[in-house]
């Protein structure tokens, strides 16, 4: 029987349990050896609530790369850390997913996958709009010709602010909305074109004082870019933090003979309405009362399920993520975001130079 990938998660919070509730679909393929975050009790918490057992608890990334026997290590941490994680990693000669933004800095980015390169290995980057269901079928309807040719793609993804208490500092995050929740959408949107794009103009609210509402965060709360690609097809990309009642991810394809709508999160089969209010309905609603539509199966259509598939199986067959997803892509994302940003400082309009 073929051994089964050994998987380090290195994080035990929120997309910890997004990539936790993959790798527990697949426990035929997968072994979990070891998580690691400094509160340990968010670790125990996390194996609990997966039935995940036999695994090492670390409370220091550092100890858990250089103590664990793996094949992967998986970054589930702020992103001021992904670089550091993803070197010590790189050193120990694993494979790595790193949760998105690829870092906080296009030269931290850089060096990772130089360093994955000289080494042989890969970095599987975990843009999870790439694995979702809905995504993928409409691709497929897309790539049928039955819509024409496509022209124009409108891709948000919009909540009502991070939980996250790493995303208020520029230095810790790497920006504001646009590289928390903008990254999405230019990842899936440089996925598509082949990153093959040509020219982006944008705005931001600017952070601080100058935010719509969150005037404490550094970053930015509301972020929108335009950009060309070398087709001509045309894309708005944008993320904010003003939007209520729960995560929005809408992705509009405008094509010369028809159109097509995805809605990520709100598109359930399901429609209820409770006075006391409901358990859960979808990522970031703040309440559950009244009408709602809860997700099924959040986790699964929002992409993380396949995406966690894919990077087992890739890394268990020593092979490239596919395109979008691997480490080259999360830096060509990160380095539009710095355009983006460049670009909505300086007021200017900015060509791609290759
Ligand atoms: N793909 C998605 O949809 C998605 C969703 C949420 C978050 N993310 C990404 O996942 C990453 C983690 O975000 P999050 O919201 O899960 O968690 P988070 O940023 O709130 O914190 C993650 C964990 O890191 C631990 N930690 C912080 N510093 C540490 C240190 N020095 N040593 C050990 N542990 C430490 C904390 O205890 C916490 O449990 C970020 O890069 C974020 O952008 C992706």
């Amino acid at each position: 029987m073929k051994e089964k990938l050994k998987v380090l998660l290195i994080g035990a919070a929120f997309s910890a349990d997004l990539h936790m509730d993959g790798y527990a679909r697949m426990l035929d393929k997968v072994e979990i050896v070891g998580i690691a975050d400094r509160d340990l009790s968010r670790v125990s918490a996390l194996a609990d609530r997966y039935g995940i057992t036999g695994y090492t608890p670390y409370d220091s990334f550092e100890r858990a790369i250089a103590e664990a026997e793996c094949d992967l290590v998986d970054i589930c941490m702020p992103n001021f850390l992904h670089h550091e994680i993803a070197m010590l990693a790189l050193d120990k000669g694993r494979h790595i997913v790193c949760e998105k933004p690829l870092a906080t800095t296009v030269e931290d980015g850089e060096e990772m996958i130089a360093t994955a390169k000289k080494k042989g290995l890969h970095i599987y980057y975990a843009e999870d709009w790439l694995g979702s269901p809905a995504m993928n079928k409409a691709l497929n309807i897309i790539n049928s010709g039955k819509l024409g040719k496509l022209l124009y793609v409108r891709a948000r993804e919009c909540h009502n602010g991070s939980h996250s208490p790493f995303a208020q500092k520029i230095a810790l995050c790497g920006g504001g909305c646009m590289i928390h929740l903008g990254v999405h959408p230019v990842g899936f949107m440089l996925a598509m074109k082949n990153n093959e794009w040509d020219s982006v103009v944008a705005m931001t609210s600017g952070g601080l004082n100058n935010n719509l509402k969150h005037t404490s965060m550094e970053g930015e709360d509301f972020a929108a870019a335009i950009m060309r690609f070398k087709d001509g097809t045309f894309a708005v990309m944008e993320g904010n933090y003003v939007t209520q009642g729960g995560m929005e991810d809408y992705i509009d394809f405008y094509c010369s003979e028809g159109c097509l709508h995805v809605d990520l999160t709100f598109s359930s089969a399901l429609r209820a309405f409770s006075i006391p209010g409901l358990e859960y309905t979808v990522e970031k609603a703040d309440i559950t009362t009244g009408w709602s539509n809860p997700a099924v199966d959040e986790k699964y259509n929002l992409g993380y399920v396949a995406e966690i598939a894919h990077f087992v199986d890739c890394a268990a067959n020593d092979s490239e993520a596919r395109i979008g997803l691997r480490g080259v892509d999360g830096l060509e994302a990160l380095k539009v975001i710095n355009k983006i940003y460049q670009s909505a400082k300086e007021g200017v309009l900015i060509k791609n130079e290759k």
